[in-house]
């Protein structure tokens, strides 16, 4: 096996914020306002979210940990040893480490938009396992894709867990799809962990965690937005709301406006009247079955489905169709 380069991380930069701002000025015009969820993740939104996935109301991360713990040979059987594993929104990596002695990668790419963070948990990886080449790359996936042109050689496989393929709109899920099975080619593939269907109770609770640490995330977004880009959001006069919606199966998250008032945000006045919301995220949830349906209409096929006994989270292993 090629030796690991270097138990560093490499260097990291940041993504430009300006190419950001159309996007975010498009959002806000819009009449139903609206944001990508992506900007929850600064330094402290990171954090935030790591402290919701410590709820417990908030099963999905501790169930999937279970998954991949109980399953790992399985999964390494699956997936193949000595592979490239690119890893999307990585966070703190912790997923990940538990399957590098089992599934052995040549080499680890986490990929994520926090650059702090990422290169936090890049060089924990690196000092824990320190056989393990280690190439993190700050990039925000949703929109750039140029970390391609500079992956280490070798067999590829994405390990997409935490069902954040659930951000996306089915058709934008479809289509990342694509793009992965794409980067994975022929003999690569895609290890992901997606969310499923299950009573309304419990999926509204793991959005409204008693501790209220899913809300003060939720509102964290309006202070990223302030530091990040000069607006003047004002935290105290936005609620934080979460819901199962059943007709499109999903988690909608929203900021409820409390009154009638303007931000300034990018050179524009933005208005909110009272009880009107900001939409920060949609979390849509699968069955096995549109799983399936999904992973066919990108052109791969489950090659293998992993479960928790309560049947509350799933890991799949997609391949290409042939
Ligand atoms: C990281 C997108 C999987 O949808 O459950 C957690 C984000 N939002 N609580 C999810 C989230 C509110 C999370 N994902």
């Amino acid at each position: 096996m090629e030796p690991a380069r270097s138990n560093q991380a490499n260097q990291l930069t940041t993504p430009e914020e300006n190419d950001h701002e159309e996007e975010i000025l498009t959002g806000l015009r819009k009449n139903q306002k609206t944001i990508s969820p992506k900007w929850f993740y600064d330094t402290e939104g990171s954090a935030l979210f790591e402290r919701i996935t410590q709820q417990p109301e908030y099963y999905p991360t501790r169930t999937e940990i279970d998954i991949l713990r109980d399953n790992r040979a399985a999964i390494a059987a699956a997936c193949g040893v000595g592979c490239v594993m690119i890893e999307p929104g990585a966070g703190n990596c912790e997923k990940a480490r538990l399957l590098f002695d089992a599934i052995r990668p040549t080499a680890y790419v986490p990929l994520d938009i926090s650059a702090t963070f990422l290169q936090a948990a890049a060089d924990e990886v690196a000092a824990q396992f320190p056989w393990l080449r280690v190439h993190p790359v700050c990039a925000d996936f949703t929109r750039d894709w140029s970390f391609v042109d500079d992956l280490p050689a070798g067999r590829r496989i994405v390990f997409y867990p935490g069902s954040t393929i659930g951000n996306l709109e089915p058709a934008a899920a479809t289509d990342f799809l694509r793009r992965v099975r794409g980067l994975v080619g022929a003999d690569g593939g895609l290890l992901l962990g997606v969310d499923l269907h299950k009573d309304r109770d419990i999926l509204n609770a793991a959005y409204n965690d008693a501790a209220g640490i899913t809300a003060q995330f939720n509102i964290n977004l309006l202070s990223h937005l302030n530091r990040a880009l000069d607006a003047d959001f004002h935290p105290q006069h936005f609620e934080h709301s979460a819901f199962y919606n059943a007709d499109e199966q999903r988690i909608e998250m929203h900021l409820v406006s409390t009154k009638d008032h303007s931000v300034r945000c990018l050179d524009e006045d933005i208005h909110f009247a009272q009880g009107e919301t900001l939409h920060t995220e949609n979390s849509y949830k699968y069955s096995p079955e549109s799983l399936n349906a999904l992973a066919t209409s990108a052109g791969f096929q489950v090659a293998s489905s992993w479960f928790d006994e309560q049947q509350l989270f799933s890991v799949h292993y997609l391949v290409c169709a042939p």
